[in-house]
């Protein structure tokens, strides 16, 4: 059987770039390989965090992967600071990878901006990535396109381990899909759906209101014409929209484009907006039943233990392939 490991972190809200480009791609994995799903709270502080902010935030994503459709029964959730396995793996791994290569990634590139004040954690942070990923011998992360750079980090330090130290890890393949990968922000569709983009029109969030969901694709930005094509560089807004109802309705983008000949951008952006709300509408009520169960706790105590179960044995063949003696 497969073994399929993800991440997401715990901050800000959950979006619908999130959801379609990697959670919504966990639920069916779960029928067919040993899946590990964490949620990431110590990548979490590699930028400063209000620390109550956080405990909540972490048991809400939980939460959402129960609520998206995640069974205990037959994935195994759980937190990340809760196997402290991830952070002994990292620094292994920082001790593997180099400086030059940690530098090259855009998010680095990106978050850090250039300033000597971001943390040592935010350059760091792509092999604390690679620790979860490999301490599971994982065969298959799925994941949205921004994730790729990190993923090919986390094949080249495997690799490189293997080859210093000889074979300990499985070289693991990126699962990335091939619409909805990349959801771009309504209201800036030339870049990415983010959830620290400055405005809340950028986004849809998972737990969002239906009206609200109905307002924000209204005033999505889309081009000038009336013509309606998937073409990301001349018409980013309608192809984001496209993108969406590809995915959610499982129809073709082609098969979209004939259908909606001679409409106008007010249909797409209704019809989109409807798609999404009936998708996250059943999300939405086993949430709110969720919370007030104290479930996500249990959960979560019982899938760390069975994440170190794994994770233990790969960690004591690095240490000892590394030369560090065991306690006795
Ligand atoms: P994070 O928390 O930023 O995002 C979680 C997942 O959502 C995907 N995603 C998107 N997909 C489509 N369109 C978008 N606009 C969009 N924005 C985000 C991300 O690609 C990701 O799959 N470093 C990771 C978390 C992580 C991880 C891991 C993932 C830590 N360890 C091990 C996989 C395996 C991150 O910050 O994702």
């Amino acid at each position: 059987m497969k073994r399929v490991f993800s991440g997401m972190q715990p901050t800000g809200v959950l979006h619908l770039g999130n959801y379609l480009g990697a959670l919504k791609h966990f639920i069916p994995l779960q029928e067919e390989a040993d899946c590990y799903f964490c949620v990431v709270n110590l990548h979490a502080l590699t930028v400063p965090r209000d620390p109550e902010e956080l405990q909540k935030k972490t048991v809400e994503l939980a939460g959402l992967y129960l609520a998206a459709g995640l069974d205990p029964e037959k994935a195994t959730l759980f937190v990340q600071s809760h196997n402290p396995d991830h952070a002994e793996a990292a620094w292994l791994l920082q001790c593997v990878a180099r400086i030059g290569e940690l530098k090259r990634m855009t998010q680095f590139k990106d978050k850090g901006k250039g300033s000597d004040s971001v943390s040592a954690g935010l350059f760091t942070y792509p092999a604390l990535m690679a620790g979860d990923v490999l301490l599971y011998q994982t065969d298959l992360v799925p994941v949205g396109e921004d994730q790729k750079q990190h993923l090919e980090l986390t094949r080249d330090l495997a690799d490189r381990f293997n080859r210093t130290y000889g074979e300990t890890f499985r070289i693991p393949e990126p699962q990335i899909g091939k619409t909805g990968a990349r959801i771009m922000g309504l209201d800036q569709p030339e870049r990415k759906m983010s959830k620290s983009a400055a405005s809340e029109a950028n986004y849809i969030t998972v737990l969002e209101h239906p009206d609200s969901i109905v307002k924000k694709f209204k005033r999505a930005v889309t081009d000038s014409g009336n013509e309606i094509r998937f073409d990301p560089d001349q018409k980013p807004g309608v192809s984001n929209l496209l993108s969406i109802l590809s995915v959610l309705t499982d129809k073709p983008i082609s098969t979209l484009e004939e259908e909606y000949q001679g409409k106008g951008y007010g249909h797409l952006k209704l019809d989109t907006a409807e798609a999404v709300i009936e998708e996250l509408k059943p999300i939405q009520d086993r949430y709110h039943k969720l919370v007030q169960s104290g479930e996500v706790e249990k959960v979560l105590a019982d899938g760390a233990e069975r994440a170190r179960a794994v994770t233990e044995a790969t960690l004591a063949e690095m240490k000892k392939a590394m030369g560090l003696i065991p306690r006795r």
